[in-house]
């Protein structure tokens, strides 16, 4: 039986721009004129979120959330690289991305050849980087990767699927976004922070975690009271923890040593009704966190897509296949865990590495 390696890390875009720019979703609700002003007004607030404000509109502890993540990212990248996969296969949301008008798949694998990548050139097409300077100071035209793929595993696995009558869609090439979306490409991004290169062929398997606000809010922030059409939902988590549980199985009948990396913060404080989409639902996040961390896969199996949208946690969906897959495998007990959470920062953000 191949070996799997099991992740779960953040793509949070602001983490590849600057400090002094990282709490810009919140100064966008805070310009919000439907939020009412008491929500607004910093005296009530919480404590953390008080202290990540502080003087500066978060501007210093931004350097402090950005190196917390910097940490973690450091630890998954060296799990990765002990493990030596031979593929690593990234569960991501398109947020209005790839996929738009003339197709919405609950989820499918995009069986791509090896591809160029240009991060910031590129970025006009994912959301909330496009114009803005990066981490790196790299100019916009950089092709700072590229990333690998494997067609033929893909192949296989989407093949393996379809055998196991999990019906699946698939691709051989991008729909609207040249490259990676960000979900996927950020996740590569964050893993090199240092830059010294990332090898590791790449599978893309994108979920429709935005489901309702997909098509009508374009997967993205909007003001309180900007009430749309919605669109049909996401799938249910229940079912894309079976789908990450076949998926698991398939690849640990396989000759190939794969990593499976779910890739997504927690609750967005952008999608959040019940906190004024002033901060996440640091409640519910914690809830499942312990969850998790207590191998519980049962408590999250019993979650509902509206349980994840009332709580800001659409993109959570990206990390049920993977405790599918873990519990599939008879590991649902992460190895290593951690929580950083944060209030003014949009997003609480989990790492978790599932040792084989
Ligand atoms: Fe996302």
């Amino acid at each position: 039986m191949a070996e799997i390696l099991g992740i779960g890390l953040s793509h949070y875009p602001p983490l590849s721009g600057r400090d002094e720019d990282m709490a810009g979703l919140l100064r966008l609700a805070l310009d919000d004129p439907a939020i009412p002003a008491a929500q607004k007004d910093p005296a009530n607030w919480p404590e953390l979120m008080c202290r990540e404000w502080g003087s500066d509109e978060g501007r210093s502890a931004a350097a402090g959330h950005r190196a917390a993540l910097v940490t973690r990212f450091e630890h998954a990248r060296k799990a990765l690289d002990e493990f030596a996969p031979d593929v690593v296969l990234i569960w991501g949301d398109d947020q209005y991305e790839n996929f738009r008008e003339d197709i919405i798949p609950p989820y499918s694998v995009q069986a791509y050849d090896d591809m160029e990548i240009r991060p910031w050139a590129q970025a006009d097409h994912s959301s909330n980087m496009a114009g803005r300077a990066n981490a790196w100071n790299e100019p916009a035209d950089t092709t700072a990767f590229k990333v690998r793929g494997r067609r033929d595993i893909a192949k296989h696995l989407v093949t393996a699927l379809l055998d196991r009558g999990i019906d699946i869609a698939y691709a051989y090439e991008p729909l609207h976004h040249p490259g990676l979306p960000h979900a996927f490409l950020n996740a590569i991004l964050y893993l090199d922070y240092h830059r010294t290169g990332f090898d590791y062929p790449v599978i893309a398997f994108p979920i429709n975690c935005y489901g309702r606000r997909v098509i009508s809010y374009r997967g993205f922030a909007s003001r309180l009271d900007d009430v749309r059409d919605l669109d049909p939902p996401s799938p249910q988590p229940a079912r894309m923890m079976a789908v990450g549980a076949a998926v698991g199985q398939i690849m640990a009948e396989s000759p190939w040593r794969v990593a499976l990396v779910a890739s997504s913060s927690w609750s967005h404080a952008f999608l959040c009704d019940k906190t004024y989409r002033l901060r996440p639902d640091t409640a519910s996040d914690r809830y499942l966190y312990d969850r998790l961390a207590a191998g519980d896969v049962d408590a999250w199996r019993a979650v509902s897509v509206s349980d994840l949208e009332e709580s800001g946690q659409q993109e959570l969906l990206n990390w049920f296949p993977l405790l599918g897959a873990m519990d599939a495998l008879g590991s649902p007990t992460p190895s290593w865990s951690e929580f950083v959470g944060t209030d003014v920062f949009n997003s609480n953000k989990v790492f978790a590495i599932y040792q084989p």
